[in-house]
């Protein structure tokens, strides 16, 4: 059986989730963000000691400036909450550029992460105006040029993910960990992401558990 030690979700499908219920996009965002905090239990309950979600990519600033906004304040809610995140043993690590972002926002950011910093339990990565194609530039403007010095000077250092579940349809990575999904499993499926279960979770570790990683091997 594959160990599973960092699963990450690229979680779409917020926005049609609230339009089929004739809901502002916003209010999709809002319960996709407490399937978030599911996640992070099941991720506890299941073993796994790495959790990144994708929550925001640098190519989303093209929306409207009314959905922007609302997601950056659903979010700036959530960073307010770093004690209970410090209380539940749980690591906050978030991914991206600073660029476009606003003070009040990475002020809050830079709390959480801070507050968290002695946090054993598990690690929560957010991709927050994440873009694999800039976090790899800045990496090699950072001096490296090697694999290994690349991969030193990605944002995190964490284990490459060993599964990344879609949810929401579509079967692309739109720009969401590049580098490191280089032998990441694949797992999507049409589920909207405030619809994903616990079911189905775990349905998509276990075939990963299952699937046979053979790494270029014969
Ligand atoms: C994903 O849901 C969340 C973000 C990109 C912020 P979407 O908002 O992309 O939802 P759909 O794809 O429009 O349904
Ligand atoms: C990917 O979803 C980004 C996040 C989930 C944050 P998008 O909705 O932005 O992706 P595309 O535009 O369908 O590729
Ligand atoms: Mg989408």
């Amino acid at each position: 059986m594959n160990e599973l030690n960092h699963i990450a979700v690229i979680a779409d499908g917020n926005g049609r989730w609230a339009e089929r219920r004739g809901l502002d996009r916003a209010r999709g965002h809002e319960e996709g963000l407490n399937r978030v905090e599911d996640m992070m239990h099941w991720c506890v309950e299941l073993s796994i000691p790495i959790l990144s979600v994708y929550c925001f990519s640098w190519e989303n600033w093209s929306r409207p400036q009314e959905e922007v906004d609302s997601l950056f304040e659903l979010a700036n809610h959530y960073f307010e909450r770093y004690r209970e995140f410090a209380e539940n043993n749980i690591r906050v690590l978030i991914s991206g550029t600073t660029k476009r972002v606003k003070p009040e926002s990475l002020e809050k950011m830079e709390r959480i992460q801070r507050e968290t910093a002695h946090c054993d339990g598990l690690t929560l990565n957010l991709c927050v105006n994440y873009s694999g194609r800039m976090e790899i530039v800045d990496a090699i403007a950072k001096g490296a040029r090697t694999e290994d010095e690349i991969t030193a000077a990605l944002y995190q250092r964490l284990p490459e993910p060993d599964l990344i579940i879609r949810t929401g349809g579509y079967r692309r990575l739109s720009n969401f960990l590049l580098w490191q999904s280089a032998y990441a499993e694949l797992y999507f499926t049409d589920t909207l992401f405030p619809d994903l279960s616990l079911g189905e979770f775990r349905h998509a570790v276990r075939r990963f558990e299952r699937t046979r990683r053979k790494f270029g091997g014969a």
